[in-house]
């Protein structure tokens, strides 16, 4: 089927970068001769017929801008098969006959059923958790652990002049890839991911937190600082606990949404720019169900299927790092 007018849309939570993205398929993709179509508030917004026609301009001055224009929503009516169909139906009427699809894995999931259903769809992976097994990268990444560094180093000068232990929530979801990198840059001298500690009963995590607390002052430091992902959770009763042991002043700081916003970092806007483009060209070679990836350092693509049947994991390297340069005690 010949492609004339392609679609784009932003879904799940929003990403630092997704609006350099949407610029980069809509400028790219009029250049190859599309009709580009936006479609805002992401798949409620295709189910309702939220569209908007877009030319080179309305793309204007959006590459430095954090959110998303396009508007983004979780829909539970567009995940049922009869959602899909409408959706591809709404999409039909509009005369849209390629969709790309700018999110995480669920948004991909909608993507792939909506071509399994004749609606021709690429993905680009845009949330700030790295979750998304078949990618190395997915945009917002990298502004959301530039900015979740630059709280922590707020939090720790004021841990270190009151001597407190700070227990620092980032965000993640399921995922500790933030948790474990913004725990390196800013020198914390521990970090707890779900992948290696939510099954762990929480008095273990608190004495392991309290050991090293104890280490801590034996060498003379003045703070302790804990990255917790998210999905390990429970900071405040945790900080409870700590203090309850030790006797040792402890915070909880829920980073939260803050990760979530502000201007791309470079890095994240060349990265939008070049997945934009990719993905349209995926569409002009006749492609569908394929998403952008980053491999080895590479732009690529693969079968969404494929790419939401694989896994990845934190590295365990840079999780024992952490403690290992926190403490300057080796355990290998
Ligand atoms: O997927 C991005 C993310 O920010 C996760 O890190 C977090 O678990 C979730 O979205 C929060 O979602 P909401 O915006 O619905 O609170």
């Amino acid at each position: 089927m010949e492609i004339k007018t392609v679609g784009v849309l932003t879904s799940g939570g929003d990403a630092p970068g997704m609006n350099a993205a949407i610029r980069s398929v809509v400028r790219y993709g009029l250049s190859r001769g599309f009709k580009m179509v936006g479609v805002e508030r992401g798949y409620h917004g295709l189910l309702r017929g939220e569209f908007l026609d877009l030319d080179a301009s309305s793309v204007c001055d959006l590459i430095q801008r954090g959110g998303t224009v396009l508007q983004t929503a979780r829909s539970k009516q567009f995940a049922t098969p009869e959602g899909i169909a409408q959706a591809v139906e709404v999409a039909k009427e509009k005369g849209i006959d390629a969709l790309v699809v700018i999110g995480g894995d669920g948004s991909f999931r909608g993507a792939q059923k909506l071509s399994e259903n004749g609606l021709p769809t690429i993905g680009i992976p845009g949330t700030i958790d790295n979750d998304i097994s078949c990618t190395e990268y997915t945009i917002g990444y990298d502004t959301a652990l530039n900015t979740a560094m630059e709280a922590v180093d707020k939090v720790r000068d004021t841990a270190t002049s009151h001597q407190r232990c700070s227990l620092i929530e980032v965000m993640g979801r399921n995922a500790g890839y933030i948790a474990i990198e913004v725990a390196l840059a800013t020198g914390a001298e521990m970090v707890l991911v779900p992948e290696k500690d939510r099954a762990c009963p929480r008095v273990e995590l608190v004495n392991r937190i309290v050991d090293d607390i104890k280490i801590g002052q034996a060498v003379g430091k003045k703070h302790h600082i804990v990255i917790i992902a998210e999905g390990v959770g429970g900071s405040q009763e945790l900080a409870e606990m700590i203090e309850e042991c030790t006797g040792v002043e402890t915070r909880a700081t829920v980073l939260g949404h803050i990760q979530r916003g502000g201007s791309p970092t470079i890095h994240d806007r060349v990265v939008a720019a070049q997945m934009g483009m990719k993905a349209i060209d995926l569409l002009s070679e006749g492609k569908s169900n394929r998403v952008v990836i980053i491999k080895n350092g590479q732009l690529s693509d693969m079968d969404i299927n494929e790419g939401l049947a694989m896994q990845k994991t934190v590295s365990d390297f840079d999780y024992r790092l952490v403690g290992n340069l926190s403490r300057g005690m080796w355990n290998s």
